[in-house]
This record gives C-alpha cells, structure tokens and sequence, in this order.
C-alpha cells in the first residue's frame, strides 16, 4: 500500500519495522499505552483512529485505537493488515460476569462468543472467534511475570454496551425478550467477561492469516454493580500497557 490508508492516515514507511498493533479502542488512552516505551512517537489521529509508534529495547510496534465496537475495529484492522502489521493485541476493558472475577483483574481471551455483528462479514457465524494460541500462551506468561490476577476464557463480545450486555440502566429500561435472561446464560456456561471487540478481531485475523490476541482489564463485576469506579480505569490502563510492553520485548519468541 503506496497511498495513505483512508481512516488510519498511516502510510507503509509509518511502520519503520513494526510488525505488531497494540490496539486499545479508547484514542486517549494509546497515550497512557504509549507512555511506558522508551521512545513514542504520534503519527496520526483521524476520526477515533489514533496512532503512535512506539519503541523500547526490543523491535518497534504501533499503538492504534480501534474506536468502539467490531464495525470501527474492522476497519482498523483492515488498513494496518495492509501496511504490514501481522500480530494485533487488543489491550481492552471489559466488565466481568462470573462471581469470582473482580474489578481489576484482568481477563485473557481464548475465543469469543460472536455476538459483535461485524464478524458475520467475515465468517459464517457457525465459525469460531479463536485466539492465535501462541498469544494466548505468551500472554499468560506475561501476566504470570508481571504478577497480575488474571484469568482465561471465553468472552462474550456484544455490538451493544446495553441491551446486548442486558443492562436496564437506559433510557427505556427494557431488554427485547431474546436478549432477556442472556447475562444469566452465558454466566452459565461458564464466559468470563462482556466487551465489544474481541470477536471481531480474533474472527478477521484467524480468517486474513494473521495473529491476534486478547487482554482486559475488568471494570466492573456486573452481579454487583454497573457503575464504573473511574479511579480503577487508571490502574487498569497501566497493567495493560506493561502487559503490551512485555508482550512486543518478547515478540520475536511467537
Ligand atoms: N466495556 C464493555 O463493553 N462492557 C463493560 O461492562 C465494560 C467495558
């Protein structure tokens, strides 16, 4: 790709030898992802699409937000697959549905339960949304180092924060029926965690030939609480980022 990519406004020579995307979906927080490699650099920030390239002792990688939700994330992962970007990391946050799993924690995704939409222009939906194993691995390995509670599951990436993650706290306070109960079900079969992108991107990479891998950080235990304690997104943001520090010094093991 010659031209600048259309949403990213990134060029191939933006690259300068990444091979990975750390993707957050939030633009500002690639500041804080940015923040803790050694040299950073911002290269462009059109619509919700943010970018820096980022480099410390080991190989450069790219921090690029995704925006929210699997439509945004396609089009993000689209362009970089196109520059040259062959491993994703989605650094994410999530709320959390199984009783033991608390804010803070985070959650490495194994594959995900297709509930984005945006997938289904990938894939069939009878395709799984699976994780590249070796990611997986290595992202264990990670949060096991850095000496981070996490645990590793299935995800339920939904195309809605609220109906599709059964939340009554809208303005119309109702769930259409064949959503009703859903929070219930998936906790019963056994998904850690609700989000909005995870699916998209294991689904469009395993399909596209290219490697992915997922991390949350849980905001919210949602049998408790929905309300978001802000003070706890500053934390979470900081393990993410030396999650996806860790993660590209040790690139080159994958
Ligand atoms: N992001 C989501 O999609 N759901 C949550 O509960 C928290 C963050």
């Amino acid at each position: 790709m010659k031209k600048k990519a259309y949403h990213l406004a990134l060029e191939e020579s933006d690259l300068q030898g990444a091979r990975i995307a750390l993707i957050p979906g939030d633009p500002w927080r690639c500041d804080t992802l940015a923040s803790v490699f050694r040299v950073r650099k911002e290269l462009a920030f059109h619509r919700e699409f943010r970018s820096f390239w980022v480099q410390d002792k080991g190989e450069p990688a790219l921090v690029v937000s995704s925006g929210i939700g699997g439509s945004s994330l396609s089009i993000a992962v689209e362009e970089l697959a196109q520059l040259g970007i062959r491993f994703f990391l989605r650094l994410g946050t999530c709320g959390g549905i199984q009783e033991h799993i608390f804010p803070g924690d985070l959650i490495v995704s194994e594959g995900a339960v297709r509930m984005d939409g945006a997938s289904l222009h990938y894939a069939p939906l009878a395709y799984p949304a699976c994780a590249d194993w070796e990611m997986v691995k290595l992202l264990r390995e990670v949060c096991l180092k850095l000496g981070y509670l996490f645990h590793t599951g299935i995800t339920c990436s939904s195309a809605t924060f609220y109906p599709g993650q059964e939340r009554y706290d809208t303005y119309s306070g109702y769930v259409i029926r064949a959503l009703q109960g859903s929070l219930e079900e998936w906790k019963r079969l056994g998904v850690l965690n609700y989000e909005m992108e995870v699916a998209t991107l294991f689904t469009m990479c395993r399909v596209l030939g290219l490697q992915a891998g997922a991390v949350c950080g849980v905001l919210v235990n949602r049998n408790s609480s929905e309300e978001v304690d802000p003070s706890l997104v500053e934390e979470v943001e900081l393990k993410l980022a030396l999650v996806g520090k860790e993660v590209v010094s040790l690139l080159s093991t994958l």
